[in-house]
């Protein structure tokens, strides 16, 4: 499973890209205004640091709207892939997006069947956002699942972008189903390398070490 780094920080994206295990960056609009920054010139700071897809979202929410914008965005850097809202303009887009060989991640993803549509449209990635179906009482793993299945059963090539990760267990779970790709924020990443037997073995280790390293 490919892991992307969901935020648009980029002290985060650097010290995720360090440890050499980083494949992509998605980015949303609250990401961005979370920075303060300017849109084009971070997304280009972004693809510069991390040779691989690099998510950008576009704000129209009609076709003719979505895909001047996108056009314009994936002129930008030849990492960026267009993000596109899962509704019936963006579907329209995705699929003369598709046609043009742009590249599209669609977005707020909340349903199978919603999956099932930006298949057919030919997204590359489509983004389920397991935690935000978690904070209302659904189970978003379940719907991770259902995804995988249906692409499974009829040979779609949509990439799934399991998102809206909030814990190490999240990350387990979508391992388990077979997600393509996880979008995980630079917290959570920093937590998989994390358990603390590994820490206390590794200090008894090191205390065992010292009472031999000098004998010859
Ligand atoms: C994915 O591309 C989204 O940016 C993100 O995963 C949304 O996560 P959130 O629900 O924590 O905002």
């Amino acid at each position: 499973m490919k892991i992307f780094i969901d935020t648009a920080n980029l002290d985060e994206i650097r010290r995720a890209a360090e440890m050499g295990v980083l494949d992509g960056v998605t980015t949303n609009p609250s990401l961005v205004a979370k920075e303060k920054c300017n849109f084009k010139e971070r997304v280009i700071e972004i693809c510069n640091i991390v040779d691989g897809p690099v998510s950008a979202e576009v704000v129209a929410v009609d076709t003719a709207g979505i895909l001047s914008e996108g056009r314009e965005i994936a002129g930008w850097h030849k990492n960026i892939v267009v993000k596109v809202p899962l509704i019936d303009d963006g579907i329209k887009a995705i699929v003369q997006f598709t046609k043009e060989g742009i590249r599209t991640n669609c977005t707020l993803c909340f349903s199978a069947v919603q999956a099932y549509i930006a298949a057919k449209a030919g997204a590359t990635y489509i983004s389920p956002f397991a935690g935000r179906l978690d904070d209302i009482g659904h189970d978003g793993l379940e719907i991770i699942g259902q995804i995988r299945q249906i692409y499974d059963n009829y040979g779609y090539e949509t990439e799934i972008l399991a998102a809206s990760l909030r814990h190490p267990k999240h990350v387990l779970e979508a391992l388990m189903i077979g997600a393509d790709v996880a979008t995980i924020p630079g917290s959570i990443i920093s937590m998989l390398t994390k358990h603390p037997l590994t820490d206390k073995g590794l200090a008894s280790f090191l205390a065992d070490w010292e009472k031999v390293k000098d004998l010859v």
